[in-house]
């Protein structure tokens, strides 16, 4: 629309608002600055598209109708409890036997077999855990608003720490190759060298924005502050880069070390780990439930437990639509057949193990099935007898970036200046991912405190208790991290927008058929995706 085919050129919103007072009083105003957007940041509130869990659109659908829930994931799990909350007939079939699927906090006790055989008992003290899926919740999540509804308490996750380190190894990396380098290190002369560049091309007028005198006056004042710039517009180091000696009583100032040269910075490619905390879904505050992120799944299956039947150990062998409704084909513990029927099933079982079950779906279904890739993930939980990295390194949570194999250390966000500590020794991806999984256990162990005693020395060794390492690719029932969809860019293709159609009276749901893919977020919104398009069918 251009501006002289617009009925309301030149009608500002503050003399709409005007009129109107006149009109309606202070009332109407208030109610149409709202409307208007006009009140506390709109891009801040919750997105327009937002319905909290308790405010699902709902009919009547409910009465009598029995939902089949294959996986009692996330995903699973809250189509049980949205449903329950509708008067649903709910059975969940699990083929574990425990709920929460990925998102799994192993603690002392536990034991796990891979897919390869290889079983690990895990030998933690009470008390201490590792979060061996997700572990981490941005603010604007909805499962944030499911830990307000279900009651789970929440406490910051340290996913940036100014003090954590960011190190790179290897030829071509430059003098600073090999060096653990504090984040507020890299950063203040990154951003220091940055500014100064920008203020002095800004001064010069070689700016290919156009920019008013005064406007370039604002432009050089942001860069000396961000970059902490002389009144030159030069930097030449920061406190804010830290201390070799602290400041500390009487006459001692502290003192800094000269910055790195520019030039060193460039070659070490730290300033290509800094993007990573501007993320949608990185940026702090972060936060995790007190105690292990699987206060989630026991929570909802706290919750489902009056309105579901739920059964563990409930390995699926066949789905079928029926006539008017689903057949489920299944072995419990006691390794009987068995089979139940529905009026409807929620499949929340992950594509790449679903293909594989036999089914009545049509071949386009099947086809689609084996379309997301499955990527490989894996963590190490390295418990220490001692907090070296706090009381030797003033490093109280966060994650240590690195190239090397292990790609990340995570420092608990919990049990601050306790004794002992479970630090994530590896969290990575892809072919890093895949070269510890496939180590035997004690080996796994092994490399990541050779890898890591290169940044933290030899505590990292020397103070180790006991770990356990979880390779996703090679853990029953989920045989992967989390999918891909073979579409550059994050897009999504058919098989995507076919599998989120239900097949006959067959619903998907999970992660992968949704845009927060590997998030908790994915799962939940993705269940009650299709728990409205059941409601819908089952009222209409
Ligand atoms: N959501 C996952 C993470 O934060 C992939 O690491």
């Amino acid at each position: 629309m251009t501006e002289s085919d617009n009925p309301f050129a030149g009608y500002t919103r503050r003399k709409f608002l005007n009129d109107l007072g006149k009109a309606g009083g202070a009332g109407a105003v208030y109610g149409a600055m709202g409307a208007l957007g006009l009140f506390a940041a709109p891009l801040g509130a919750q997105p327009t598209n937002f319905v909290p869990p308790g405010q699902l659109r709902r009919g009547r659908g409910g009465s009598g109708k029995h939902v089949i829930v294959l996986g009692a994931g996330i995903a699973g799990l809250t189509a049980a409890y949205e449903l329950g909350k509708v008067g649903y007939k709910v059975t969940l079939l699990e083929g574990r036997n425990r709920s929460g699927g990925r998102n799994w906090t192993v603690r002392g006790g536990d034991t796990e077999t891979e897919t390869d055989g290889v079983t690990q008992m895990c030998q933690f003290d009470q008390g201490e855990y590792m979060n061996a899926g997700p572990a981490r919740l941005p603010q604007h999540h909805v499962t944030i608003d499911y830990c307000r509804e279900l009651g789970v308490p929440l406490e910051v996750f340290t996913n940036q720490n100014a003090d954590a380190y960011y190190y790179n190894e290897g030829s071509g990396f430059g003098p600073l190759g090999g060096e653990k380098v504090r984040h507020r290190t890299a950063k203040a002369d990154l951003y220091g060298y940055t500014a100064q560049l920008l203020a002095k091309a800004a001064d010069q007028g070689a700016l290919d924005i156009p920019l008013s005198d005064a406007d370039r006056e604002l432009l050089i004042g942001f860069m000396r502050s961000f970059g902490n710039l002389t009144s030159e517009n030069k930097y030449e180091g920061s406190t804010r880069r830290g201390f070799r000696v602290s400041p500390s009583a009487g006459s001692q100032r502290g003192e800094v070390d000269p910055p790195f040269a520019l030039s060193e910075l460039l070659q070490s490619r730290f300033g290509l780990r800094f993007a990573f905390e501007f993320g949608w879904d990185q940026a702090m505050l972060m936060f995790q439930p007190v105690g292990g992120m699987d206060a989630i799944p026991k929570a909802l299956e706290n919750a489902i437990r009056p309105t579901a039947k739920s059964i563990y150990g409930a390995k699926v062998s066949g789905i079928y639509n029926t006539n008017g409704g689903v057949r489920v084909e299944y072995q419990d513990n006691s390794r009987v057949p068995k089979q139940i029927e529905g009026d409807y099933c929620i499949c929340t079982i992950p594509p790449q193990i679903l293909k594989n079950i036999p089914s009545n779906f049509s071949a386009e279904v099947v086809t689609a099935l084996g379309v997301p890739t499955p990527v490989s993930t894996g963590k190490i939980g390295l418990q220490y007898r001692r907090r070296f990295w706090e009381e030797d390194e003033k490093i109280l949570g966060g994650i240590t970036g690195t190239n090397l194999n292990l790609s990340t250390i995570w420092y608990p966000s919990h049990g601050y200046l306790g004794r002992k500590g479970v630090v994530v020794g590896y969290y990575n991806f892809g072919p890093n991912a895949n070269f510890y999984s496939d180590l035997d256990p004690r080996s796994r162990e092994q490399e990541a405190l050779m890898q890591g005693a290169k940044i933290h020395g030899p505590a990292y060794i020397n103070e180790l208790e006991n770990s356990f390492s979880v390779s996703w690719i090679k853990t029953p029932f989920s045989e992967g991290g989390w999918v891909g969809w073979p579409a550059p860019g994050g897009e999504r293709v058919p098989a995507y927008d076919l599998l989120n159609q239900p097949e006959g009276n067959v619903h998907f749901a999970g992660d992968h058929l949704s845009y927060y893919i590997a998030w908790q977020a994915g799962a939940f919104d993705s269940a009650r995706k299709v728990v409205m398009e059941i409601e819908e069918r089952a009222s209409a």
